[in-house]
This record gives C-alpha cells, structure tokens and sequence, in this order.
C-alpha cells in the first residue's frame, strides 16, 4: 500500500491527502491510449492456454477472477489500510465472515443495537450451527470475553449512532486471545481505519457512503493477516458471492468523489444536528459530532470526519409521514450515504426502534437549502 502510494502517477512524494488518495486508489499505472480506469471486464469463462491451462494467466473463470474487481479491491485496500476482498452486498461479506470464522462451539459477541439484520442472521442460522451468540451494546457494558473466538462491532452504530473506544476495546478482546471485526459501513475508511485502531478485520456495505448513488449494492472484508485473507478468499470463491463486474467498475468510479461527498453530508449533518438540537418537537437527536452528544468523547478522538447520518424522533409514526410529505428535499427512503438526502422511519423494518424513529442520511444538497427544507416541513407538521 505504501509503495504503491510512492508509484502514483506523475505523483513523486508519498500520498496522503483523502481526496487525492479517493482519486487515485486502485488506479494502474498509465498506459497512453488507456483510460484512467479501465472499463470493465465481462466474462465468465476467460480463454485458456491450450497447453498450460489456468497456470498461464490471472483469470480462469469469473468466480475467482476478474481484474475489474482486483482493482477495486486494491482502491478500498488502500484506503483501509489491509488487503480487501469485495461481496456482492454489505450482509454477503458480514454473513461471509461469519460463516467463514466461527465453528461449531465458538462464541460470537455481536451487536444489540446495530443492523438488526445481522443480529436476525445470527439467531438464526450461526446458533443453528452450534455457535453460542452474546449481544452487546455499541457503547458497553461489554461481556467478559474468556472463550469468544469474534468480537464483532458496529461503530458508529446503525441506526443509534452509539461508538465504542476501539483501541480499548482491542486490547481487551486480543487479551482474551479472540479477534476483533469492525463494521465500517457509516464512517467509512475515510471517517476510521479500524486496522489501524487495533481491529483484526474490517467489514462494510459499500452499497451507502463509501459508493454513494444509490444504485449497487457492495459489501467488503479487508484484514492484513495473510491466514484471514486466504480463510475469505477461499469462502467467496466457495459460495460465489461476489459482486457483478458492472456493479464493482461503478463503485470504483464513485470511490473518486468519496472525500467531495462526505464533506458536504457531514457539513449538512451538522448544520442539521444544530437545526434540530434548538427545537423543542424533536427528541432523541443523535449525532456524534455534537458536543453534548454522549458519543462525543469517543467520536471525537477516533473519528476522522463525523459521519453524514444523524437519528432523532418525531414522536409518532404519522407525523414522520407528515414530515417527509412536507419536505421537497428529504426522500423517503431506506438505506444512507447516497447523494441525495434521505429519512427512514426504522419501525416500518421491524427494527427495535420507537414508532417516531427517523434516521435521517444527509445528501449533498446545499446546506442553505436542506435547513430552510427541513425547517419548513418541521413547522408544517409541528
Ligand atoms: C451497518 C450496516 N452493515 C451492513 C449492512 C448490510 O449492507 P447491504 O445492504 O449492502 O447488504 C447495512 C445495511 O444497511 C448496514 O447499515
């Protein structure tokens, strides 16, 4: 990673600022009458050497082997620090990992107040298995962790924007001799590089922020043990979940505008978060980057940026309705992180939240409108 940002094109000193890393990551070297990222490849079967079979070349069948997805994979690689594995969605990489590390007999410490999808997955399918699976809250208290194989974290939680100290946390988990995955999904590797922080592996949906259109689905692993990668590689090739090569070359391309957008969601979020901090019919507001938030302590010393999503309540399902009926520029929709601003009442999912939930994601609106926005459909509704 770091020799390859020394390589950049026309670019001698190392690499380090986000937008220029964002711009850069995964790109090959320059080739005159190439485009900057090569577009992408389809195939399933790729043309052998007759006499040499797979051993001739990198791509024998598309399952395994597609160089569009090896590119994007090195761009997140870089940007978290690790070697990268990409899925088809953000719950194929979680459920990957999942299935991939526990046995029969293992213990799992999860979430409770994170994607509830997971949470569902793990009653499911990992206690079936003979895996034992405790829940935790995002911000503690943790079980003692005597005989956990995982630890897995969501921080920033979903929907509850909840963080947890990961250094601390990491000493803890690898002094109980387990290991440590972090959800990466809403800050991003831009907002947090879990590998550097102590984790052992990062997982994440590209399919919100890090991608940010709206319109693919991604999931990732990343990790810098060779043992994990090769557990991950083997697993994805064995399941076959992997992303399309359409899917993987726009993620690559939208990867370039990630510092751009999140500047402008986390500079909506938090003129938002002032907006509804000062208003007397809204309760519950949640966002890391306020001062008083009880996330703010941690937030503030292991975030990078604070993320473009913040969580409030409106104290009843219809007046949620209301409110997104009153808004021009807040979308009803589920999902975050894309362009354009969105709200999800979470209770219309079967998520655990109360009825007058909203986790509202910032799009890249300008600030000035997305506030009289927002201000008029509160006052319309109050
Ligand atoms: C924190 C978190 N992790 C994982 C997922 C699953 O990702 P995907 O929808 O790409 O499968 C989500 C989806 O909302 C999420 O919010």
């Amino acid at each position: 990673m770091s020799e390859r940002s020394e390589r950049i094109i026309g670019v001698s000193a190392v690499v380090s600022g986000d937008g220029t890393r964002c711009v850069r990551a995964g790109l090959p070297e320059p080739a005159p009458g190439t485009p900057f990222l090569p577009g992408p490849v389809f195939a399933a079967p790729y043309h052998l050497d007759p006499w040499q079979g797979p051993a001739a070349a990198p791509d024998g069948y598309g399952r395994p082997d597609n160089p569009t997805r090896r590119l994007l994979e090195s761009a997140i690689g870089e940007l978290e620090g690790g070697d990268c594995r990409v899925f088809a969605s953000g719950q194929a990489a979680i459920t990957g990992l999942l299935l991939a590390v526990l046995r029969a007999g293992d213990t799992v410490v999860l979430p409770a107040d994170g994607y509830f999808p997971v949470r569902a997955f793990a009653t499911a399918t990992l206690a079936g298995n003979g895996v034992r699976v405790l829940l935790a809250p995002t911000a503690g208290p943790y079980p003692s962790f005597d005989g956990v194989r995982l630890v897995l974290v969501e921080t920033p939680a979903n929907p509850g924007l909840d963080v947890v100290d990961l250094p601390a946390l990491a000493e803890r988990v690898h002094a109980a001799g387990a290991l440590l995955a972090v959800d990466n999904t809403t800050a991003t590797p831009l907002g947090q590089r879990p590998l550097d922080l102590g984790a052992d592996l990062v997982v994440a949906s590209g399919t919100k922020a890090m991608t940010g259109h709206s319109d693919l689905l991604l999931g990732y692993v990343a990790t810098r043990s060779a043992e994990l990668l090769e557990t991950l590689t083997s697993w994805r090739a064995a399941t076959g979940a992997i992303p399309g090569a359409f899917d993987a070359w726009l993620a690559h391309r939208s990867l370039a505008t990630l510092d751009l957008r999140l500047a402008r969601q986390t500079a909506n979020a938090e003129a938002l978060a002032r907006l509804l901090a000062g208003r007397a019919d809204v309760s519950g507001l949640r966002w890391p980057g306020l001062p008083d938030d009880p996330a703010y302590p941690v937030a503030s010393r292991q975030l990078r940026r604070m993320p473009g999503v913040l969580s409030f309540d409106l104290g009843g399902a219809e007046r949620v309705a209301r409110f997104l009926d009153a808004a021009s520029l807040v979308a009803a929709a589920t999902s975050f992180g894309g362009l354009h601003t969105t709200a999800d009442r979470r209770a219309q999912w079967g998520d655990d939240t109360a009825p007058g939930f909203v986790r509202l994601s910032c799009g890249v609106e300008d600030t000035v409108d997305l506030v009289a926005d927002v201000t008029a459909a509160l006052d319309a509704t109050a």
